[in-house]
């Protein structure tokens, strides 16, 4: 096997405080060793491997994890996001409008714009990532969308409850049902998690609840779409079932706060779309400093947040969301992957995956201080499957 240094590092990003110093674990002038996609050793530059990368003294840290994205779908909504820059607020309904553009999309078609979005997605540095279904919202559709997912990453999402689809309006519980029966027992051998949107106008939290007992059941774990247009039952909901992520929380009443501080529950903070809805953004300092854990996720998808940039996420959260920029740097990091559960992901030390990226600046600062500037010159890692 051959082992690789990643040497000449100016300042890394570890994550780690047992080997390096502040909240980021930095360690400066240091190098990487790794071999077969994994890290063997840190330390400082110089190390000797049988192959050498130089990082010319810039700034090195853990590779993106996106925690929450859709990216499995066909067509776009550039219409619909026009028209809400023009005034029109955002409800979820453009759901509809994808589930019919990806039911009619072939599987080879899914495959590749999938394809295009995921190297999209490297590129911006995304190492680890998450795919939800929920833009077939049929059996058969579903489970191919998770098929296509489960193509690019294990980290896979049944989320048939995502809307209600045209052909059961005025019949929610008969398509909670659905979902929890005949759709799920489909979905679930391409699925790791389940998931549903708990918001007014989608799904109530009894039948949300119902979707998240049928899914454990079948062995997958939890995550949860909550306080996203409003307040709402979502975050308490999400603690009670001991899901692993509830997702949105732009809404957040002091008793939700208190719920997940006291909860193993991550909060996923999800700045772009808040921006491409014209939502206002969450205070996440209010919920960090009671102790609450955060992640920071795209949400990739056409409707809400056409973006995979993790790196204008973390410039909103740190502008507009009261994080330091060390806090956004950690939530879309290692936050990401304590909300899928991962511990092999999201620091750079030693039995770690060797998921790094080497940016185009001295420092982790420009990534906020340069906002919308390409900085990932390269993302090392391995295959997600
Ligand atoms: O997480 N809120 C529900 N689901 C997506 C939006 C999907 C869409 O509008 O197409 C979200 O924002």
């Amino acid at each position: 096997m051959t082992t690789t240094v990643l040497d000449n590092i100016g300042i890394l990003v570890t994550n780690s405080a047992e080997i390096g110093q502040g909240p980021l674990g930095v360690i400066e002038n240091a190098s990487v060793v790794h071999e077969d996609g994994v890290v063997v050793s840190v330390g400082p530059s110089g190390q000797v491997a049988d192959e050498r990368v130089d990082a010319e003294g810039m700034c090195v840290i853990p590779g993106f994890v996106d925690s929450h994205t859709h990216l499995v779908f066909a067509g776009d909504r550039a219409a619909e996001f026009t028209s809400r820059m023009a005034g029109r607020p955002y409800d979820g309904g453009g759901i509809r409008v994808t589930t019919e553009a990806t039911r009619a999309a072939s599987t080879d078609q899914l495959v590749a714009a999938t394809s295009t979005r995921i190297a999209e997605a490297r590129a911006a540095g995304i190492t680890t990532v998450e795919i939800k279904s929920g833009y077939g919202l049929n059996v058969d559709d579903e489970a191919r969308i998770l098929d296509v997912a489960g193509r690019f990453t294990p980290e896979t999402t049944f989320m048939g409850a995502h809307l209600v689809p045209s052909e059961f309006a005025g019949r929610t519980d008969d398509y909670v049902d659905l979902v929890c029966g005949r759709m799920l027992d489909e979905a679930a051998p391409n699925a790791r998690w389940i998931d549903a949107f708990c918001e007014t106008g989608a799904f109530d939290a009894d039948q949300s609840r119902a979707v998240l007992e049928a899914g454990r059941a079948k062995g997958l774990g939890l995550r949860l779409h909550g306080n996203q247009l409003g307040h709402g039952p979502g975050v308490a909901l999400a603690v009670a079932m001991g899901c692993a992520s509830v997702d949105h929380c732009t809404f957040m009443t002091d008793a939700d706060i208190e719920a997940l501080a006291a909860s193993d529950t991550v909060a996923t903070y999800l700045p772009a779309t808040d921006f491409s809805t014209r939502q206002p953004y969450p205070d996440a300092r209010r919920a960090i400093d009671a102790g609450v854990k955060v992640a920071i996720a795209t949400n990739c998808n056409p409707g809400s947040s056409y973006t995979t940039s993790m790196s204008l996420c973390i410039a909103l959260a740190v502008r507009d969301m009261n994080m330091t920029i060390e806090e956004a740097i950690r939530a879309a990091t290692v936050g990401g992957a304590a909300a899928l559960r991962r511990t092999d992901v999201g620091m750079i030390s030693t039995g770690k995956r060797a998921d790094m990226l080497v940016l185009a600046a001295p420092s982790y600062h420009h990534l906020v201080y340069r906002p919308g500037v390409p900085l990932i010159d390269r993302t090392i890692t391995t295959p997600m499957l």
